[in-house]
């Protein structure tokens, strides 16, 4: 009887190594345009989901911003306040990078394409941009305060807009999770400007 070899078995090298070296040989395009809705199985509307994502997406490039601005102001902070607001600027920061991915995680739900490089999001934002130079903490604190009253008056108006376009889980994502962090955290920082404060300018 004949027996059947294995080609696999006696493959050369250059056959074997073929089938698990990596082809960077690829094609380039994109499966969806950003802005384009793919739709879900979510019982939303894609008019609904559509505007949901275009709220959440400026959400995100102001998020992103101050999230960044939180680690700016982390490295570059001086003075007899230097640990404290080092750390408390750390803990904002992880507190903004959660919220980063929680409304970047709705968008793709929702079937639309959450903004993700730096460029994007600096066309984006409305956050106004801070000098690469350093700045005396009190500026800083002023600085960060400002960015989270605009988004805290920006996210109350996208959530009265979810929720006229029927999406409640957005309105939830919006206030629960980025309206009360902004609320809390603008709160812990403005209590070091006060008269007695040694953090000034
Ligand atoms: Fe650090």
């Amino acid at each position: 009887m004949a027996t059947k070899t294995n080609p696999k078995k006696t493959a050369s090298t250059a056959q074997r190594t073929a089938e698990v070296k990596p082809n960077l040989q690829q094609y380039e395009h994109e499966t969806q345009k950003y802005g384009e809705i793919v739709k879900m199985p979510n019982g939303l509307s894609e008019r609904s989901c559509k505007e949901s994502v275009a709220l959440l997406n400026q959400c995100l490039a102001d998020t992103i911003t101050l999230r960044d601005m939180y680690k700016k102001h982390h490295w570059q902070v001086v003075g007899a306040t230097f640990n404290q607001l080092h750390l408390m600027y750390d803990q904002h920061f992880l507190a903004q990078v959660e919220l980063v991915d929680i409304i970047a995680e709705r968008i793709q739900l929702l079937g639309g394409i959450a903004i993700a490089m730096a460029a994007d999001v600096a066309e984006m934002t409305k956050i106004p941009r801070p000098p690469r130079g350093r700045e005396p903490a009190a500026v800083q604190i002023k600085r960060l305060a400002e960015a989270h009253e605009q988004i805290i008056i920006a996210t109350r108006e996208a959530a009265d807009k979810a929720d006229e376009v029927g999406d409640p889980g957005t309105n939830d994502v919006l206030v629960s999770n980025v309206l009360r962090t902004n609320e809390l955290q603008v709160w812990f920082l403005t209590e070091h400007l006060v008269a007695a404060s040694p953090v000034k300018a």
